[in-house]
């Protein structure tokens, strides 16, 4: 029976580049993921996001679907090189428009908008000036998220500055395997810091706007677990996690970086300027939290694997639901937390129309969100303030690297025909929202007979 409360925040998400398409149209200007997608050799099956789901066509029906999984929010993305095709100077009222759209379409069928400003898809004549490793960036990404407070501030749920910074970090610019496809471990740290900055900038500058909508920071993280209780592999466990999730929970929450992350790097590479922690460390509304799996440290050669009870996702992530209860009560019991929102959380899965029966049936699917949903009340009862969940993705996508291979949507997608089919877990999920409704409608009725 769910024991969420009543105001509970049921979405799905997306992102710009894996969905929309339309990469050139409408004044558009290219990203860096436009850039690395048509660099051979880097996307497992060649592709690019120059149509994806073509849903900067299709957006109405998209809401429509959206809708019919009765869920009562949406996260997305601005793609910023839609709306400033050069990521400074002019804005293209055409790119703004598509979003103006799109957010009314959300409005009037109830679908509260939650609006992510990058996911990843920096316009690429910032990245010809240097790119996040620019301080530069930083202010020019304020003054693009001041533009889109001002326009949408009081349409919008939520407004998220940066999704996932550790992946543009580690991926992006310390092993490549993403745009802009950089791999020096070193570029990567001070990348990191000045995605720092630009989150501290633009929420100072969104809060200048006067906007009442709710500010925060979507970061993915993990709880990280030693492979055996050897020295080796404790310490190494203990690094990894404040590598990954500490080096930007400290920032935000403390105000400085974690002390053993710092004692493992060259600190003279790192630049950092006087007042860079004071405007890193802005109050947040919420924080979002994204959550696929844990991370299992082994300092054995060949490394330990973990068992995988569970089993595995088609990206080959072990299903861990447990991890988001630790991962949860341990950042309650570290910070200060603002309201939490599991802003991703979701499973690739190998699925297949079913030709005869015209549905998709991803039990594994089923399977691993109803565990999730479970593993996240058992953390609210630890105390920890969930205001929502957001299942990714509402469709399938573009999956960066992996691109259109892997799929994590609710929704089936044909991409030669660009028909949308409602996975065997999107009807689930829509029936265990209808009960959870039920429920507290029912309980209302019943308070009110004994009031
Ligand atoms: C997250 C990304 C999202 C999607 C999922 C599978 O890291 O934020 O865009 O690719 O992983």
């Amino acid at each position: 029976m769910s024991k969420f409360p009543n105001n509970f925040t049921w979405g799905v998400a997306t992102s710009a580049y894996q969905i929309e398409g339309a990469a050139a149209e409408d004044g558009r200007g290219p990203s860096i993921w436009d850039t690395f997608t048509n660099t051979p050799g880097k996307i497992i099956d060649g592709s690019t996001g120059d149509v994806a789901c073509d849903h900067y066509h299709r957006y109405q029906e998209d809401v429509e679907l959206i809708a019919s999984l009765h869920v009562n929010a949406y996260r997305f993305s601005v793609s910023w090189s839609r709306v400033q095709p050069t990521g400074s100077g002019e804005w293209n009222e055409a790119g703004f428009q598509f979003y103006s759209k799109l957010l009314d379409q959300l409005i009037a069928k109830n679908i509260q908008p939650h609006l992510t400003l990058y996911h990843w898809d920096l316009p690429q004549a910032l990245q010809d000036q240097g790119g996040w490793l620019s301080r530069d960036t930083t202010q020019h990404f304020a003054h693009y998220a001041a533009e889109v407070a001002r326009r949408f501030g009081d349409r919008v749920a939520s407004i998220a500055t940066h999704n996932e910074p550790w992946c543009t970090s580690v991926l992006g610019h310390g092993t490549g395997q993403f745009a802009p496809g950089m791999a020096d471990p070193v570029l990567a740290i001070q990348v990191s810091h000045h995605l720092l900055l630009s989150h501290g900038l633009a929420l100072q500058a969104m809060r200048a706007t006067g906007t009442k909508t709710k500010l925060g920071i979507v970061l993915n993280q993990w709880p990280v677990t030693a492979a055996t209780d050897s020295a080796e592999d404790l310490a190494k466990a203990k690094l990894e996690y404040a590598q990954s999730v500490q080096w930007y929970m400290d920032p935000i929450f403390k105000g400085h970086y974690p002390a053993l992350a710092l004692a493992h790097l060259d600190q003279s590479l790192l630049l950092i300027h006087e007042n860079d922690f004071k405007n890193i460390q802005q109050p947040l509304d919420f924080l979002g939290v994204n959550y696929y799996t844990r991370t299992f440290i082994s300092t054995e050669h060949p490394p330990r694997k973990p068992e995988g009870k569970l089993g595995f996702s088609d990206m080959g992530w072990e299903t861990y639901p447990d991890g988001l209860t630790d991962l949860l009560v341990g950042l309650h019991q570290e910070y200060t937390l603002p309201p939490v929102y599991i802003t991703e959380n979701g499973i690739a899965v190998a699925d297949q129309l079913n030709k005869d029966s015209g549905g998709i049936d991803d039990h594994q699917r089923t399977d691993y969100l109803r565990r999730h949903l479970d593993a996240l009340q058992a953390a609210m009862q630890q105390g920890v303030d969930v205001r929502g969940y957001f299942y990714w993705s509402l469709m399938d996508n573009f999956e960066w690297n992996s691109g259109y291979a892997k799929r994590f949507g609710m929704v089936y997608v044909d991409y030669a025909t660009q028909q949308r089919t409602v996975k065997g877990s999107g009807i689930w999920y829509r029936q265990f929202i209808d009960s959870h409704m039920a429920l507290h409608a029912t309980r209302e009725y019943a308070q009110s007979k004994t009031a």
